[in-house]
């Protein structure tokens, strides 16, 4: 039987760990060809020969999202490996160092804009370009985060520029809509991977008191945001674009 993403390209950005990797593997062995881009090299190679093995495809090339001349590279590479792009998921992103409004520093706040907010959007910038010179269309899932739905205590610049990955969302879909290009955004909700480990002790949080905030009364896993990527990605979302999906456990229904 073959998969719902049998012989696509698919680029994902952040994909040396956590949700990208998990969106990674579920691509994989949905049949699609995957080019890792990230800026973690040891983890990134890994995972690509992990995914690799049995016959799975998938490259690592190290890419820094908020570089445009490391965003077009990553097309290209896509392009000369794999003759083609179809898809993207651009999912590479920071916490930032979540602190209130007033210690938040200007650093930090420039720093999460430029990954979180300017990286998605040169991702879309060079992968449409490519959509657009094939002329067959092709499908892109943002990661924004519940914190791209409402406010969240200490998500100053993480708020902020995860509400502005929907917004963008929103009008890439519009911009594109006659072109058979679809984009849509994923807004996950607290996921165990290596980020929340991060949080939890800059924040002083327990995994359990996170788990807690959970109406599912546990954390999401990586797989449940990546097979939704994977189902947002393929022909069984064809008549999705633009929208925010929440994958959090009941947390924005709260
Ligand atoms: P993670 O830390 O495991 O993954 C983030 C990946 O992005 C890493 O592989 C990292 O090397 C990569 N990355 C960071 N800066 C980069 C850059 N400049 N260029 C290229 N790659 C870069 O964390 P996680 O949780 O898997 O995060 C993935 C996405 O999910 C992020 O956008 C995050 O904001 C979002 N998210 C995570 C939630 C959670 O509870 N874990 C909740 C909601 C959203």
């Amino acid at each position: 039987m073959s998969g719902k993403l049998e012989g696509k390209v698919i680029i994902v950005t952040g994909g040396s760990t956590g949700i990208g990797y998990a969106a990674a593997r579920r691509c994989v062995a949905e049949g699609a060809a995957v080019l890792i881009a990230d800026i973690n090299e040891a983890a990134g190679s890994q995972a690509a020969a992990e995914l690799s093995a049995n016959g799975g495809r998938a490259h690592f090339l190290l890419t820094d999202v908020t570089s445009a001349a490391a965003v077009e590279a990553s097309v290209k590479t896509a392009v000369s490996r794999y003759g083609r792009l179809d898809g993207a998921f651009n999912n590479a992103g920071i916490d930032g160092g979540f602190t209130n409004t007033v210690k938040m520093t200007e650093e930090a706040f420039d720093r999460t804009i430029a990954v979180n907010l300017k990286g998605v959007w040169l991702c879309m910038k060079y992968q449409i370009e490519q959509f657009l010179a094939q002329g067959s269309g092709g499908a892109i899932v943002n990661t924004a985060s519940v914190a791209g739905l409402v406010g969240t205590r200490g998500g100053v610049a993480y708020c902020a520029s995860k509400h502005g990955v929907v917004g963008m969302t929103k009008c890439a879909a519009l911009d594109f809509s006659k072109k058979k290009i679809r984009v849509n955004a994923v807004c996950p909700g607290i996921i165990k991977t290596p980020m929340l480990e991060h949080m939890a002790e800059l924040t002083g949080t327990s995994l359990e008191t996170y788990a807690a905030q959970e109406p599912v009364g546990r954390l999401g896993e990586p797989r449940e945001i990546g097979d939704t990527v994977a189902f947002l990605l393929s022909e069984d979302a064809s008549f999705i674009t633009g929208v925010a999906l929440p994958v959090d456990g009941g947390w924005t229904a709260l």
